[in-house]
């Protein structure tokens, strides 16, 4: 298994790697706002499962927080944030990211699988796209759970080896992201739901389906974003339902 250092090393090359942002300046006003744009345009789902204002006053810590573009969501939001990520660059740029902004938030870099905080420290955990890059995501689990506080709640997600992204990567050789990462688990449904175990209570969603890409062009490009995306988009959800490619969890200690 590879060893922190080379998972933080990938990421330090690649956390600013945005396409959609490419031709901008990476740590600039308008490199954040593309990439929050993208995010959001691409991830329209994630709002229905996390209200970024419902945590006023109350302490959020994103793990494995990249370039802390839902982390501020929170902040906007009145939360008291704190950011911690195994790569230095993307506290960097986290840190720049909120001083644009005007937030206020705490940034360190850590691992996500040996948090330095105390037990029962945090009211909300967000972790999002990091469970699947770390090298141990159990033990990442267990000290989430440790740093919440009886009764506080996690928002965790992963991504979907039997969906539809996964199936046109064999079938097609759609481009997944971040394939040549150090780790990169590969979780089905009920690998998921047994990996969050430990949480008193659990709830399973699963979203991104299929949404135009903007950044990849070409004829398979064209076929994807003309065809396929609204004929898959139209199948019944009974047939569908399991087959995206996002697993989330709204889980709470
Ligand atoms: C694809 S990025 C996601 C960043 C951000 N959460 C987002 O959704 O945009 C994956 C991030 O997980 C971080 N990561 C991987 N393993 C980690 C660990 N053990 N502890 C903390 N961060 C970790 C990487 O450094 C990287 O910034």
């Amino acid at each position: 298994m590879p060893t922190s250092s080379a998972v933080e090393h990938y990421w330090d090359k690649n956390v600013a790697n945005w396409k959609i942002a490419a031709d901008l300046e990476a740590g600039t006003q308008p490199f954040f706002e593309e990439v929050e744009r993208y995010r959001f345009d691409k991830l329209h789902y994630l709002p229905n499962y996390v209200d970024y204002k419902a945590y006023a006053g109350q302490s959020v810590l994103d793990v494995g927080c990249g370039l802390g573009t839902d982390l501020s969501l929170f902040a906007r939001g009145g939360a008291v944030t704190t950011g911690v990520d195994l790569s230095k660059k993307a506290i960097e740029f986290a840190s720049k990211n909120f001083a644009w902004r005007g937030l206020q938030g705490e940034f360190a870099q850590m691992d996500g699988e040996a948090l330095a905080f105390d037990d029962n420290s945090f009211d909300f955990v967000y972790c999002h796209t990091v469970l699947h890059f770390t090298a141990n995501p159990a033990e990442m689990i267990k000290e989430i759970r440790r740093v919440l506080k009886p009764g506080g709640s996690a928002l965790l997600m992963t991504i979907n080896r039997s969906s539809w992204l996964y199936a046109l990567h064999k079938i097609a050789g759609l481009k997944i992201d971040y394939l040549d990462a150090p780790v990169f688990h590969r979780f089905n449904y009920a690998e998921f739901d047994s990996l969050i175990g430990p949480f008193e209570q659990r709830e399973l969603i699963v979203e991104r389906f299929p949404v135009r890409t903007e950044v990849h062009t070409g004829f398979k490009a064209f076929l994807y974003n003309r065809c396929f995306v609204d004929l898959y988009n139209a199948l019944p959800k009974r047939l569908i339902g399991k087959t995206g490619y996002h697993l989330l969890a709204r889980v709470t200690k």
